[in-house]
């Protein structure tokens, strides 16, 4: 479970975060959405305890962001959008391996996993090429790969589609739908709203560091009163005096 709670950033004078507060359950999915800017990913930096909130506090399973770093840290998975951070040299097997070592799992629990995770990912004929080569995509499924290895009970995904063609984004679908079963706790970013109602529970949308809405898509649709996900998105984060 993820708590935050009145959580608010400033770099300097400006506020990237304000005075945000929402929960995700466990065996919840849930999206964030917000336009280019609106602080998502500081949002869910502040999660992973990269960045500290300048004022309130997040809580994963109980455990608190800025004083007990090291317990939050263990219950998490990380996956940040942008530059995945693999080692080029190492093959996919190796890089993940790597990952799950950094955890402390055993080499047979650790090998099982990555024969698991890269069949439900369908990459297992390029699981011991060098990352080096991959395309966009291949190293995307990777790097989520390698974000699961140790399964972490709480999932924090930074556009995790981005790159991912038809079919992959679908294998990436399943994953999640078995990972909720499991009782997981995740979320993720993302800019495609077809994406987000087929995968999400609820959804939370930023805009200018402040929340605009949570719930669900269907409490969304029907408060509005319009069907079309772009028109609703465009909707919350377009007049300045809602909520
Ligand atoms: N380290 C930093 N120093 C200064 N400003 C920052 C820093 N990190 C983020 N910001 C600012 O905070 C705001 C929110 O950024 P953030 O990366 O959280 O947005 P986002 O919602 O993830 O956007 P995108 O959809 O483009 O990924 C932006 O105005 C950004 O410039
Ligand atoms: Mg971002």
């Amino acid at each position: 479970m993820i708590e935050v709670n009145q959580v608010t950033k400033r770099f300097g004078s400006f506020v990237a975060v304000d005075n945000l507060t929402f929960a995700i359950q466990p065996g919840e999915v849930l999206g964030l959405l917000g336009e280019n800017g609106a602080g998502k990913t500081t949002t869910m930096r502040m999660m992973a305890t990269v960045l500290q909130p300048t004022s309130g506090d997040i809580t994963v399973d109980g455990f608190s962001v800025s004083r007990q770093s090291m317990q939050v840290r263990r219950r998490i998975g990380l996956l940040f959008g942008g530059d995945v951070g693999l080692y080029g040299r190492l093959t996919a097997r190796e890089n993940i391996s790597y990952f799950g070592m950094l955890y402390g799992m055993e080499e047979r629990a650790l090998s099982e996993r990555i024969i698991q995770l890269s069949r439900t990912l369908q990459m297992e004929e390029y699981l011991d090429r060098r990352v080096s080569g991959f395309s966009r995509g291949m190293k995307q499924k990777v790097a989520i790969a390698r974000s699961l290895v140790h399964d972490p009970a709480v999932i924090l995904l930074d556009e995790p589609t981005t790159g991912l063609d038809v079919s992959a984004a679908s294998v990436f679908r399943r994953l999640i739908a078995d990972l909720r079963q499991a009782g997981k706790t995740i979320l993720f970013s993302s800019h495609n709203m077809g994406e987000v109602e087929k995968l999400c529970d609820r959804v939370v949308i930023m805009h200018r560091g402040r929340l605009r809405f949570v719930g669900s898509i269907a409490e969304l649709k029907q408060r509005y009163r319009l069907d079309d996900l772009d028109d609703l998105f465009m909707r919350v984060v377009g007049g300045e005096h809602d909520e």
